[in-house]
């Protein structure tokens, strides 16, 4: 399903971000990107989600050369996938049910619907009492499970996350990391780039593993 043919980056100032990685992720996989800060998690993942384009190589999503898509095709791609940041980068001023149904709102699907699916999300990450509330009324894990929501409004068939759990406590995180499991569980692809080693052994699944730009191990489901 995602391929990564000999894919190089550099963003032209020192080393290489990513030398030469080839990695093949199947269908309803849930890995697990680790290594050190600088390692080249981030740079993975925001070739994943097209948000930039790899120097060499390809990167290839059900066959298809992300490099290759224009504006629109590049726009249909990225709602299939969904993101989740260290940071939540939830809208401040908006509700909880507004931040995890803007997609939608902005794809013009029906308020009904935006919000029965907004409920139904909300639930599963159990935060369907608090659609009306705003981001700084909630908790870090909280604004978190309200983000993962989000990044599941579209029904993504790829969910990636870059250090989710990065400012949450310990238990928290470990709820974030079941509310994945579940996710990956119901079919979706799952890449979370993560340089916790706890996390990693408490999810236990494939873990690749990157350090200066290359992958220096990847180890399946024990
Ligand atoms: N936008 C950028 N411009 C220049 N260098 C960058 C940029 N993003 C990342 N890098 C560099 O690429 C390397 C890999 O970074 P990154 O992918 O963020 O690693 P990680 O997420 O594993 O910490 C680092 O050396 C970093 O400084
Ligand atoms: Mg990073």
């Amino acid at each position: 399903m995602i391929t990564l043919a000999s894919v190089t980056k550099s963003y032209g100032d020192g080393a290489d971000a990513l030398r030469e990685v080839s990695l093949a992720i199947g269908k309803g996989e849930f890995v697990c990107l680790a290594g050190p800060s600088g390692a080249g998690k981030s740079t993975l993942l925001r070739l994943l989600l097209r948000e930039d384009i790899a120097t060499s190589g390809q990167v290839l999503v059900d066959g298809t050369d992300l490099a290759t898509l224009a504006r629109e095709a590049r726009q249909a791609y990225r709602r299939t996938v969904g993101f989740v940041f260290q940071d939540f980068k939830l809208l401040p001023a908006r509700t909880v049910f507004e931040n995890v149904a803007t997609v939608a709102r902005v794809m013009g699907v029906a308020r009904a619907q935006q919000w029965r699916r907004a409920s139904m999300l909300l639930q599963q990450v159990g935060l369907q009492h608090r659609m009306e509330a705003f981001p700084q009324q909630l908790s870090g894990g909280e604004q978190q499970r309200v983000a993962i929501a989000r990044a599941l409004m579209n029904e993504p068939s790829i969910l990636l996350a870059d250090e989710p759990t990065g400012n949450l406590d310990r238990a928290l995180s470990l709820e974030v990391m079941d509310i994945f499991r579940d996710i990956n569980a119901s079919g979706t692809t799952v890449v979370m780039a993560t340089h916790d080693q706890d996390l990693i052994t408490y999810i236990n699944r494939r873990v690749v593993r990157l350090h200066h730009g290359q992958i220096v191990g990847d180890r399946g489901v024990a």
